[in-house]
């Protein structure tokens, strides 16, 4: 049983955004940029990871998952039309997107293996997205200055992220993957996606002609290693999913809940 609901963002996404959106920061417009340039390709394969393994489960098991299964595969459709529409922006901006590619090339090596397999990557990605959505929610000042659509947007994708991080968790452990599978794909998927996104934000960063100077480095300082930096507050969080009995359920999801309740007029729930 699962309450996920599918929400469709009420927000103007076709009006072009500043280059510097994020407060005017080159540095976190850039890192935020990269993010959101992997989403499409990226919850495609959430979603075919959850379809698949979903499908592998025997007719019995397939009853209790159905109803998450199908908001998952709702939420993070949602999400990949919202950021190709963010993303395109980007384009126009100037930017290339080279993670997605890049992406997509390793992914055709995966084709033909075991769904849990797919589902660990997958779990393992969706430990990432967990946390980085709580800090978001957490740190949602760190968007201050930042137009109220675009905030909303983050803060809205942050709010589901944490509402399905068990998803792909509980779909693995259901199809009786292995805490050693679990783990293997945990670090092999820490190094690519810490991998990627540097590779992307500096690419961003040199399309945007703001790679050297010396304000975006103290502000990539501050806003990853500072008192309340993603690295510093994320390391703990992240290494919890090593430990045999983690459950995604067991890290805080109360900032998501509050945020849905409290922006309501943001968006409007699909089929309810
Ligand atoms: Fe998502
Ligand atoms: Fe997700």
């Amino acid at each position: 049983m699962t309450d996920l609901v599918v929400r469709r963002l009420l927000i103007d996404l076709e009006t072009p955004f500043d280059r510097h959106w994020c407060g005017g920061d080159a540095f976190r417009s850039a890192l935020f940029n990269a993010l959101s340039m992997s989403f499409p390709v990226g919850e495609q394969f959430f979603i075919d990871s959850v379809r698949n393994g979903f499908k592998a489960l025997p007719p019995e098991q397939q009853q209790r998952f159905k109803a998450e299964v199908q908001g998952f595969v709702g939420q993070e459709a949602t999400h990949r039309r919202v950021h190709a529409l963010f993303n395109a922006h980007l384009d126009k901006q100037g930017l290339v997107n080279d993670w997605a590619p890049r992406a997509q090339k390793r992914l055709k090596l995966l084709e033909g293996a075991d769904a849990r397999h797919w589902l660990a990557i997958t779990a393992a990605n969706e430990h990432f997205t967990a946390i980085f959505a709580e800090w978001m929610l957490q740190n949602h000042d760190w968007l201050d200055g930042s137009e109220a659509r675009l905030k909303t947007m983050w803060l809205w994708h942050s709010a589901e992220e944490s509402e399905h991080k068990s998803t792909a968790f509980d779909l693995y452990q259901a199809l009786g993957g292995t805490h050693e599978w679990r783990i293997t794909w945990f670090r092999r998927v820490t190094l690519i996606f810490l991998g990627d996104t540097l590779r992307q934000t500096i690419n961003n960063l040199r399309h945007d002609g703001t790679l050297w100077k010396w304000r975006t480095w103290k502000s990539a300082a501050s806003y990853l290693f500072g008192k309340r930096g993603l690295v510093r507050q994320s390391y703990r969080p992240w290494r919890e999913y090593l430990r045999p009995d983690f459950h995604p359920s067991q890290q805080e999801s109360d900032l998501s809940r509050r945020w849905l309740e409290d922006n309501m007029n943001a968006y409007t729930p699909v089929g309810a």
